[in-house]
């Protein structure tokens, strides 16, 4: 049985997705999402700017699985933050999906013009287009600003976070104001040595888990909505495999002590794209 999360405007939402990030346009993205329908995932995570929209939509149709119970994130880009065109740009996510709404719409990063998108995204909500709305890679002064100015609080902050960078203490702060948070780079990332960390093998072995499933699993006891990517159907089918075992408070304080300090990804203070 998947664990699932309620968002703050009612909305359910799986609590592992498959993340596409990186997963290349085509065959390879067709079948991982068909791959994960099938093996019970009900949740995937694409972007604009992943450049795999239209195979994402394709995955969906193939796997047969009805619309209505899978739930899809996709994210405006910064370019289109910045051109004002969040309206357009989400129909046009929409035309490659081939779909007519989407269940989360996220501001993929704090761009200039924001403020104004997330009006924009407001309308969009409006229109059923978008059953959720919510931000990505927000610091809490982001969402200061965002909330001082807004009646609506967004349903979810995608940002990054692992093991070697639990990003704790935003994770708090953005599940204290009633925001989902999403992790991205759930497992450290496309070429990551995190996985080959042999405390998470010694914990796994203990549950007879792997290291992908103890840190997954440690984002779902955090309450965390987890996004591994693999374009690899075992992985993809192991990824899910996370409901039927619990790592110990000890356990938990062990992964969270992986922590480097450091981003395998960009700081939202400072991005250059
Ligand atoms: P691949 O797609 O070749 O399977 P993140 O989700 O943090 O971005 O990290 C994903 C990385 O971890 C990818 O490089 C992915 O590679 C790899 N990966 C995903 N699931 C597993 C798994 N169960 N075991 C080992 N590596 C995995």
């Amino acid at each position: 049985i998947q664990s699932t999360i309620t968002l703050n405007n009612g909305t359910v939402i799986p609590q592992v997705g498959l993340g596409v990030f990186q997963t290349p346009d085509g065959d390879t993205t067709v079948n991982a999402v068909q791959t994960a329908l099938e093996a019970g995932y009900r949740h995937i995570d694409t972007a604009m700017i992943y450049r795999n929209e239209a195979s994402v939509g394709e995955g969906i149709r193939r796997s047969g699985v009805p619309r209505e119970d899978i739930f899809l994130t996709t994210k405006l880009w910064n370019d289109d933050i910045r051109s004002h065109r969040a309206k357009d740009a989400f129909q046009e996510s929409l035309d490659r999906l081939g779909l007519d709404y989407v269940d989360l719409y996220l501001i993929h990063w704090p761009a200039d013009g924001w403020q104004q998108a997330w009006d924009d995204m407001q309308e969009i909500y409006a229109s059923g287009r978008a059953k959720a709305i919510g931000v990505s890679n927000f610091h809490e002064h982001h969402l200061a600003d965002l909330l001082a100015n807004s009646d609506v609080t967004p349903a979810a902050d995608q940002i990054e976070s692992s093991p070697q960078f639990p990003n704790q203490p935003l994770i708090d702060a953005v599940q204290a104001k009633g925001i989902a948070a999403e992790a991205w780079s759930p497992l450290g990332g496309t070429g990551g040595s995190l996985l080959g960390n042999p405390a998470l093998a010694e914990i796994g072995a203990k549950y007879g888990k792997s290291p992908a499933q103890v840190a997954i699993r440690w984002h779902i006891q955090r309450g965390v909505v987890v996004l591994p990517k693999s374009t690899h159907a075992e992985r993809i089918r192991q990824n899910l495999d996370v409901f039927d075992f619990t790592l110990s408070e000890a356990d938990m304080a062990a992964v969270s002590a992986l922590d480097t300090g450091r981003r395998n990804g960009s700081d939202p203070d400072n991005f250059a794209f």
